[in-house]
């Protein structure tokens, strides 16, 4: 598959530049303010009690700092964090090998929760219930349980599906959140943030610019902040202007409001082969030659939200807004 600069998802040769950019305490943390003001609040009573924090659930689209939250929230309260993520667990034992190596008070974080096998799902629930582990051991009629305790700790756990989870894991948060985009105002600020870690100069409406062309996304945001960067070195003696950056993200594919090639297609797709819509999602993968699971998680999300297009039970149809995007006339359907 075509590697999309807009993609949220972290690539692999990101990932040291995004620790670097990423904040350490909830106060640096910009957007996201109920969750922020929520954490904040949980944070210091469990501090107070001198209790584990209740098991949080972080959900939302990719890119937009669940993982950073996780860090967060065991720096606040001064504990270790255990990374995983649902779909390398393979095994009920590795599951247990992961929890019984955490100490009193520790975070475990899980990424893409909802991918978690569900008979490993199953040994969570008393370790998050009762903090204890059972073990079943032997073979055919000659089974038992062996019950383990475990110290008291705190799975954040972190999905793109909420509804994917199912309801007794669901069930055993304490919290839940809902990560949204960011507004313009956001990640102006994250940008201005990173300009100053990197120790770039970039003008103001250079920062405007890539604010509004980041799909509400941080992670977006760094990654263009990082290519645009890159034109300015060698062509404006490292000084991110108007110009350079308007340059350089048009030389990226990327349009005025960060819609990109595949965005395109996919809208394309809607409009000019189903005729605007309804149309399923499965017709739609096929048509483009990507993965359902993407359409849902990575393409759709931001689509929706800017109002490009609408979902309804016999599937996906273009608004207007899609079709003035594509510069294709719009006759109000007959479906909307
Ligand atoms: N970098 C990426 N996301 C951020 C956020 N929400 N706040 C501050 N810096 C960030």
């Amino acid at each position: 598959m075509e590697e999309r600069i807009v993609s949220p998802n972290l690539e692999e040769d990101e990932i040291s530049q995004e620790l670097s950019l990423r904040p350490q305490k909830l106060s640096e943390y910009i957007g996201q303010k109920d969750c922020k003001e929520m954490l904040d609040v949980y944070i210091k009573a469990a501090l107070k009690r001198n209790e584990a924090l209740d098991h949080v659930l972080l959900y939302g689209p990719p890119g937009l700092g669940k993982t950073t939250l996780a860090q967060i929230i065991s720096n606040e309260l001064n504990v270790n964090i255990k990374v995983v993520s649902g779909p390398s667990i393979e095994r009920s034992g590795d599951l247990a090998a992961v929890l019984s190596s955490l100490s009193e008070g520790d975070v475990l974080f899980i990424d893409e929760i909802h991918r978690l096998p569900r008979y490993v799902e199953e040994v969570l629930y008393s370790a998050m219930e009762d903090y204890v582990l059972d073990i079943v051991v032997g073979k055919d009629n000659q089974t038992r349980t062996i019950r383990v305790d475990l110290p008291p700790f705190t799975l954040v756990g972190a999905t793109t599906r909420f509804g994917d989870l199912s309801a007794p894991l669901r069930d055993r948060f304490g919290v839940v959140l809902r990560l949204e985009y960011y507004t313009d105002e956001d990640l102006k600020e994250i940008i201005t943030r990173t300009a100053k870690v990197y120790n770039t100069k970039i003008d103001l409406a250079a920062i405007k610019e890539l604010a509004v062309r980041s799909r509400g996304t941080p992670r977006i945001a760094n990654r263009l902040f990082r290519r645009v960067r890159d034109f300015a070195d060698i062509k404006n003696d490292g000084v991110i202007s108007l110009e350079i950056c308007k340059e350089a993200l048009t030389k990226l594919g990327i349009d005025s409001s960060g819609l990109d090639y595949t965005d395109y297609r996919y809208l394309k797709a809607i409009v000019e082969t189903f005729k605007g819509g309804p149309v399923g999602v499965e017709s739609l993968a096929a048509t483009i030659s990507e993965e359902v699971s993407t359409i849902e998680d990575v393409y759709e999300p931001y689509l929706l939200q800017e109002g490009y297009i609408k979902r309804s039970n016999r599937g996906r149809i273009a608004t207007e807004k899609a079709y003035k995007k594509l510069g294709i006339k719009y006759y109000k359907g007959i479906f909307e």
